[in-house]
Parts: C-alpha cells; structure tokens; sequence
C-alpha cells in the first residue's frame, strides 16, 4: 500500500464554539463559523504497515520528533481514531503516521484542527476509505469524531460554517465560500508561544459550570446568521463588530466556569486596547478575536495588513507574527515525510 499525505489548514472561528450537546459525538451546543489559515498547517503522511502496533510520531515548530504511546492522555485521541477508521474499513492493519506543524501548538492557533483534519484525511485514504474521503460532509463527520470541533471545519477552504446538529449525521461542516471570496488578513500575534494550561477539551467540560453559558448559547444563535450574512456580503465592518463580541463572550464564559480558565495575558490586553485606538484614532478598521490562548489574531482587510503588522511588532508583548489569508481546506500533496 503507497503512502498518503494531506497537508490541513488551522482557521480562526469568527462565531466560536464552546461547550459540548454530547461529549462522546462531539457535537458543540451552538452552530460555528471560521475562516483557514494560510500559513498555520499540519502536514501528515501515512503508510500501513506490517506488525502489531501503530507508529505515530509528531514534530511541532522549533522541536524535534517524538513518537506517541498510546497510554499518554495527549495521544489518546489519535489512537482511537486510527482504530475507529480501521473498525470502519474492516482492516486490521497498522499504520505508520509521521505529522508536522508549522506553527507552536497549543497556543490557540487551533493546531489540534489542522491536525486532526489531516490525520483524519491520511487514514481514510490509507485504509481505502476514499468515498468518504471524496465527500466532504462525510469526512468532516468522521473528522468530529476524533474530539476536535474546530478541526472540522478544516476540511473546506476559505469560509466554513459548522451545524451543531443533534445526531451524527446533524453534525458536519460546509463551505459557505471559497477561498477566493475576501480578501481578509488574519495576523497572528504570538505574546506566549507555550502549551496552554486548560487544554480546550478539558475547557468544553468544563463550560456548562458557567452561569453565563446559557445567555451566550442564545447570543451565538442571534449572531451567526449577522456573521454568515456579512461574510457572503463582504461587510467588513458588521463582520469585526460581531467577531470581537463573540470572542469576549466566549471568554468571559472560561473566566466564570468552575475552575475558571483565563487565557488572557497582559499582552492579550494590549493588543485588544491598541486597535481599539487604532479604530478610534485612525478609523482602520481591524478587531481582535481570541481562541483557547493569549495569542491575538488581528482580522483586517488587506489594504491594511501591513500597517497592522508593522503596530504589532512595535507592541513589546508581540514576539512574532503571522500572516495569514483565506486558504484552502484538507488536501493531498505529493512530498512525503518518509
Ligand atoms: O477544536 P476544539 O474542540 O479543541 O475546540 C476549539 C475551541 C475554540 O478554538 C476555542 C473555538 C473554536 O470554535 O475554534
């Protein structure tokens, strides 16, 4: 059997997802909207092999290669999807997987999206599944079921909405416009490039603990279809007003939950207050969104990208940037990493 390998975007959510209808489908209580990521990817290759076990080893930015035991908590979930795949195919074969990031992990660029769209996408095709590979609502449900939301909607290109659903087949992402459709900058803003200390899975269980869960459930429903409205009409303005909302609603939810999470850092604060003047002051248009991390993700509109770019490298909290562009979603490139 030949190799595969997928090369997946991370995206950012403009409506986020936090907290859980049922935690062992997956399904998040409230539907989502993202854009992907340009330059935050995951590549992965697989390769069956003979012999009883499973070879899995990861390498994210600035460190080396490590190979996962399935008894490690981090790890559990990718095993359980190579076995879940491979129940699936009716082949009781194993696999070997070798996957690298480009950007730091568990930092809040969603790296378990990118990496859980392309280890799903590997296996399907490994293990001989290419029609549900090929249809792309299908591999984005089987791509929920490995625990991540977000890495979901990383199977589509460019604007990607999620259906919280109510079942399996309720829950699954599509593509509400391609890559091509705005041209919209996301800069990332690293202010702390390490492992975060709530992992967002343990974070999902911990959302219903938040008196404020239920306001901001009834929040997002009110606000997905302004989101969804301004994307496919292009209103920037709409778009930022409601994606910077969003993020400080999804937060003060982590702040109240019990134990409470706060993501937030100094630097965090900053960011959020130096384009609020920016805004103010200059009346550039650029807004602030936050996932399970400190690190800021700066949505503009191109025109503007290098002005915000340039402001963040002169914030003493920003150690590096990013940028990004609507990119397209999970798909097979020909460089393997063995
Ligand atoms: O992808 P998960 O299940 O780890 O959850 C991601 C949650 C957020 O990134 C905080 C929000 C989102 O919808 O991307």
């Amino acid at each position: 059997m030949s190799k595969v390998t997928i090369q997946a975007p991370a995206n950012i959510a403009f409506i986020k997802y936090w907290g859980r209808l049922d935690h062992k489908l997956f399904l998040p209580l409230n539907n989502n909207i993202s854009m992907t990521l340009s330059s935050c990817t995951t590549t992965t290759t697989a390769e069956l092999i003979n012999g009883p076990s499973n070879m899995v080893e990861v390498k994210f930015l600035g460190k080396e290669y490590t190979q996962l035991t399935s008894d490690s908590i981090n790890a559990r979930n990718i095993f359980d999807q190579i076995t879940r795949i491979k129940t699936l195919a009716k082949l009781d074969r194993s696999v070997h997987v070798k996957s690298e990031n480009n950007f730091p992990a568990d930092a809040g660029i969603a790296s378990s999206a990118s990496g859980f769209a392309a280890l799903t996408g590997v296996l399907l095709l490994v293990y001989g599944l290419h029609a549900l590979y090929e249809d792309k609502k299908e591999f984005s449900r089987q791509v929920r079921l490995c625990g991540s939301g977000s890495a979901v909607r990383s199977v589509y290109g460019g604007f990607v909405e999620m259906f919280a659903g109510h079942d399996h087949e309720s829950s699954y992402a599509n593509q509400v416009a391609d890559e091509h459709h705005w041209d919209l900058v996301d800069i990332v803003a690293i202010v702390n490039a390490d492992k975060k200390k709530i992992s967002s899975s343990e974070g999902h269980e911990l959302a219903e603990t938040s008196p404020l869960l239920t306001a901001r459930i009834e929040h997002t429903k009110k606000q997905f279809p302004i989101v969804r409205d301004a994307i496919v009409n292009k209103d920037f303005q709409t778009l930022g007003e409601a994606l910077e909302l969003e993020s400080t609603s999804m937060h003060a939810v982590m702040m109240t939950q019990n134990p409470p999470a706060f993501y937030w850092g100094p630097g965090s604060i900053s960011i959020m207050n130096q384009i609020r003047e920016l805004r103010e002051q200059k009346g550039i248009l650029a807004y602030t969104t936050f996932d399970a991390g400190a690190n800021a993700h700066v949505i503009c509109q191109k025109k503007d990208a290098a002005t915000i770019e340039h402001l963040m490298q002169k914030n003493p909290f920003v150690k590096s940037t990013i940028y990004n562009e609507p990119a397209p979603g999970a798909h097979e490139v020909s460089n393997h990493l063995f």
